[in-house]
């Protein structure tokens, strides 16, 4: 298989796809989207996929994220999403449902993989850590450009919980905090990650990296931080690498 291939970000709110060329990253068609059915189960899922797939046109190999541990096709955690997924061959079930071969990976390590590729990674080599802070907290980590998928270090232990409870996006939203009182506790747990792994560079992803001027300036940690850079593209195209990558394979 070679060229264009459709990738799909599996969110909680709204599900996006589109075609990508995995040599540019550039998506080639718009990135369409449909509000993401609850409970969000494995059979209500299969429509949804269905039409996207239809929309973003001829390919014959798809990617798709889960925001779960990932482990052969295989979900083995449902943090944010419906328990049902748990135990079940994601890749197997939408490769029978959808007639065509389906990769499903980490959405935190699809989006990694994007801008490891083709954003604010591009070109970095030794440790770097992408971070999505959106509902949970996301980890891409990476050695020398290689991914060790399913860190999950957004379920660190911070302060007696799940770090994602204390520092996600969502979090900001949800006790109504200031950007600096956010930042303040962004800078915590990036410090604790630092502390644990020595990155050279963390990249902020998920839907506030467009927002760094906000918070960015009270992160202090040794290493670089960047925001990402693909945006709300990020999962639709590393979804896509993921599953092009795995037919080279
Ligand atoms: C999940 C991860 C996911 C992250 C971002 C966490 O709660 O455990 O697998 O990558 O949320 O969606």
């Amino acid at each position: 298989m070679n060229g264009p291939t459709i990738g799909i970000d599996f969110g909680g709110t709204g599900t996006k796809a589109a075609l990508v060329s995995v040599d540019s990253g550039e998506l080639l068609t718009e990135r369409f989207r449909i509000p993401t059915p609850h409970p969000a189960t494995p059979e209500s899922m299969v429509p949804v996929m269905a039409e996207l797939i239809q929309s973003a046109g001829k390919s014959t190999a798809v990617g798709i994220t889960i925001p779960s541990v990932v482990q052969r096709g295989v979900v083995l955690t449902a943090a944010n999403i419906d328990d049902s997924w748990i135990g079940v061959d994601a890749a197997e079930f939408f490769s029978s449902e959808l007639d065509r071969q389906v990769v499903v990976v980490n959405d935190a390590d699809a989006a990694g993989i994007a801008e490891m590729r083709f954003g604010a990674g591009r070109g970095c080599d030794g440790v770097v850590i992408v971070l999505t802070l959106g509902t949970g907290i996301g980890s891409a980590v990476f050695v020398d450009g290689i991914l060790v998928p399913n860190t999950e270090l957004g379920h660190l232990e911070f302060r007696g919980a799940d770090a994602e409870k204390y520092a996600a996006a969502s979090v900001r939203v949800r006790k109504d905090l200031s950007w600096k009182k956010w930042g303040h506790r962004v800078n915590r747990y990036f410090q604790m990650v630092e502390e644990l792994f020595t990155p050279t560079l963390f990249i902020i992803g998920g839907g506030v990296s467009k927002k760094a001027h906000k918070y960015l300036k009270y992160i202090d940690v040794r290493a670089e931080v960047r925001p990402a850079m693909l945006r709300n593209k990020a999962g639709v195209v590393g979804a896509a690498m993921a599953a092009y990558e795995s037919t080279q394979a």
